[in-house]
């Protein structure tokens, strides 16, 4: 089937946004203004240990978010990410539907647009790709983008730099929860944790007050790595505002995920967020989503469970969750 992507809306010239991208009133960037003043937590992982751990145990449990610097993936890598993905986005219309996914057959893998399943569904103003990074066994590399040329050795070497990361990560969390290190690690899949790489891309839009690139929602991920191009938009949710995300060159955007905020009974919050666009220039991110095998069973630690601390959250695998989410069939 026939899908028009958002892409071709922009450049073709749109003044007014269609109808079906026009949000309720309440959710319009233009009637929900961020807050002033205040940002997001920034964590050096140059800083001592403890020291780490503390800040990043703070940022999880009151924001579910935070940037991470000092992480040590070479800023020139993270630039080379975002040529091979803007590169693909250049290609002729064409080119790039011959990866058109077919979210029918349950696959989101590919190059895809969301539509409306109803008349009242809005839509979001982005167009994305989407294939898995890890493990291997996952990856089905006929559907990764053969243009650029350069495009699988890149991402290979990113995967590998963010599995190291992934496991620091949940080092950290495990550690600020009291356990040891690697309890999240082995509950989210072990050496069968998966990583899957999204690629946001959010053209200019001639009405953006009107409308968004993402909206409000929390991650099913255990967590979400994302690097954006340096066009503003990200927005996370604290204490009843919306906190806009500045631009921080080479940080890591790191979102708590529900599987998380399940596993640690709430002590680690997965941040609700959305993201805005822009009228002159194209947004872009780069979000990889670390997540357990769809047969692994999600619920809360026992560790942190006692009379006085009941389970929160009900015990599924994560094919459950995400067929319930995927649903809006509560959890
Ligand atoms: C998302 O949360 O799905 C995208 C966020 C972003 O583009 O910054
Ligand atoms: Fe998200």
């Amino acid at each position: 089937m026939e899908v028009e992507r958002v892409e071709a809306l922009s450049y073709g010239g749109l003044r007014e946004l269609p109808a079906q991208f026009i949000r309720p009133a309440h959710e319009r960037p233009e009637n929900s203004k961020a807050v002033e003043g205040v940002t997001v937590p920034v964590v050096s992982l140059s800083q001592p240990h403890d020291v780490v751990v503390e800040e990043i145990f703070k940022a999880c449990s009151e924001w579910g978010f935070f940037l991470l610097t000092d992480h040590g993936i070479e800023p020139s890598l993270i630039g080379r990410v975002k040529e091979v993905g803007e590169e693909f986005f250049k290609l002729p219309q064409k080119e790039k539907e011959s990866y058109a996914n077919d979210p029918s057959t349950g696959s989101f893998e590919g190059y895809g647009t969301k539509m409306t399943r109803n008349l009242d569904e809005k839509v979001e103003w982005v167009d994305y790709y989407f294939h898995f990074m890890s493990p291997p066994s996952r990856v089905n590399l006929d559907i990764w983008p053969k243009n650029p040329p350069s495009y699988r050795g890149v991402t290979e070497e990113y995967n590998v730099e963010l599995l190291k990361i992934t496991n620091k990560l949940l080092e950290l969390l495990s550690e600020g929860l009291g356990l040891e290190r690697k309890v999240l690690k082995s509950c989210l899949g072990g050496d069968e944790i998966e990583l899957e790489m999204k690629i946001n891309m959010y053209p200019p839009c001639p009405q953006p007050q009107l409308a968004l690139g993402v909206e409000p929602h929390t991650d099913m991920s255990a967590l979400t790595l994302l690097v954006p191009n340096d066009v503003p938009g990200l927005q996370v949710w604290k204490d009843g505002n919306w906190v806009a995300v500045d631009y921080l060159p080479n940080a890591l955007f790191v979102h708590v995920g529900d599987q998380i905020e399940v596993l640690s009974n709430g002590k680690y919050k997965s941040v609700l967020h959305r993201s805005l666009v822009n009228k002159e220039r194209m947004r872009m991110s780069w979000a990889v989503f670390v997540v357990p095998p769809h047969e692994a069973v999600i619920g809360t630690l026992p560790e942190l469970v006692d009379e006085k601390n009941p389970a929160k959250y009900s015990t599924k695998t994560y094919a459950e969750y995400r067929h319930r989410k995927f649903n809006k069939i509560p959890q």
